[in-house]
């Protein structure tokens, strides 16, 4: 018979920290690069790229994703940048799909190449899309964006959608930029029996443009929703997961709100990120320090990259609700072309 402290070393997880919080979810960021250049997120004047050499290649990508999964991860999502911008992301997702332990795989992606790729990424294994748009105009799409794409992006969602793709629409909503498209969006969501999921702006801005008075809150978006006579019903959400869902009383469809600002979901977070010059982040408003690609180049054995992925892991910060006690937050907290959401 085992002794019972046998039984609970086999058992624990390998990777938890000082507030008992275990990630399930991993953010890969495959290339900082993106064809866009959203006023908030990446802006035309340029933000420094990382010279293509650091960034991690797929053989590199693959190895660390099997680490992290014999440490308990079972969820993967590909971000940017924009992840279809970097050539043959199918092999990638074809060899993360049959990496042992990886339950489901996804992609984050504004979507103006997805109506070409969107096949091939099925039959390579990909389950799950979130697709983000800002605006259903296409005037201010062309301004937000630098590119005049909206209609492209439409049509990758009906693509996209008719290869299977379990799909959600994610949109940042800043005041002044888009939150007059709040209902649009809403009735987007019933027509298109899509869910959107309004997204509080972060800091995590290369633009340096974020300050508390441009979020719009989930309870006010929510105000705004029911004036203009929707009825939202909160669904039962698991609390590992940042978005708050509802559905719309009388219609199909569903909204999401991510709090991310006014309603810390830190404590129960399930996500840690790698960047795709191989920096591991436990958490996203952690600067990137955490250097598992120059372990990987020393030609370090797996066993002594895991050693460091748990060491890192246990100093994983208590996340937002600190940064708010300390007043520490203001804009270009991070960079989420180099983190991807
Ligand atoms: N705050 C909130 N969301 C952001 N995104 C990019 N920058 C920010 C920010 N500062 C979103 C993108 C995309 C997802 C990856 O994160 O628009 O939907
Ligand atoms: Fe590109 Fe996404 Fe950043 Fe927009 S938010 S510039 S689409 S990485």
């Amino acid at each position: 018979m085992h002794n019972s402290g046998e039984t609970l070393a086999t058992k624990s997880p390998n990777l938890t920290d000082h507030f008992n919080r275990i990630p399930k979810k991993l953010r890969l960021s495959i290339t900082d690069r993106c064809n866009m250049h959203c006023v908030y997120c990446m802006p035309k004047t340029g933000i420094p790229l990382y010279p293509k050499n650091e960034i991690l290649s797929y053989e590199e990508i693959q190895h660390l994703a099997t680490i992290f999964a014999g440490l308990g991860v079972e969820k993967i999502r590909l971000t940017g940048g924009e992840p279809l911008v970097r050539p043959d992301i199918e092999k990638l997702i074809f060899a993360l799909s049959n990496i042992a332990g990886i339950k489901t795989l996804g992609l984050t992606t504004n979507g103006l190449l997805l109506s070409k790729k969107a096949a091939q990424l099925k039959s390579a294994g990909l389950q799950s899309i979130n697709l983000s748009i800002d605006t259903l105009n296409s005037d201010k799409f062309k301004s937000i964006t630098g590119i005049d794409g909206l209609s492209q992006v439409l049509l990758s969602l009906q693509t996209a959608r008719a290869q299977g793709f379990e799909i959600k629409i994610n949109t940042v909503i800043i005041r002044g930029q888009n939150d007059d498209e709040i209902v649009d969006f809403a009735q987007f969501a019933i027509d298109q029996r899509c869910p959107v999921r309004f997204i509080e702006f972060m800091p995590l801005d290369g633009s340096h443009i974020w300050n508390q008075s441009l979020v719009v809150t989930k309870e006010e978006m929510i105000q705004r929703l029911n004036k203009s006579g929707f009825v939202l019903l909160p669904q039962n959400n698991p609390l590992s997961d940042p978005a708050r869902l509802y559905s719309i009383q009388g219609q199909e469809g569903a909204l999401g709100f991510i709090p991310s600002i006014s309603e810390s979901f830190c404590g129960a977070c399930d996500r840690i990120r790698l960047t795709s010059d191989g920096k591991f982040l436990t958490c996203i408003f952690e600067r990137p320090q955490n250097d598992v690609k120059k372990l990987l180049r020393l030609g370090k054995s797996d066993k002594e990259i895991a050693d460091y992925l748990i060491e890192c892991y246990q100093n994983k910060p208590q996340g937002l609700i600190s940064l708010l006690e300390q007043k520490s937050l203001r804009s270009g907290l991070n960079l989420m072309n180099t983190i991807g959401g």
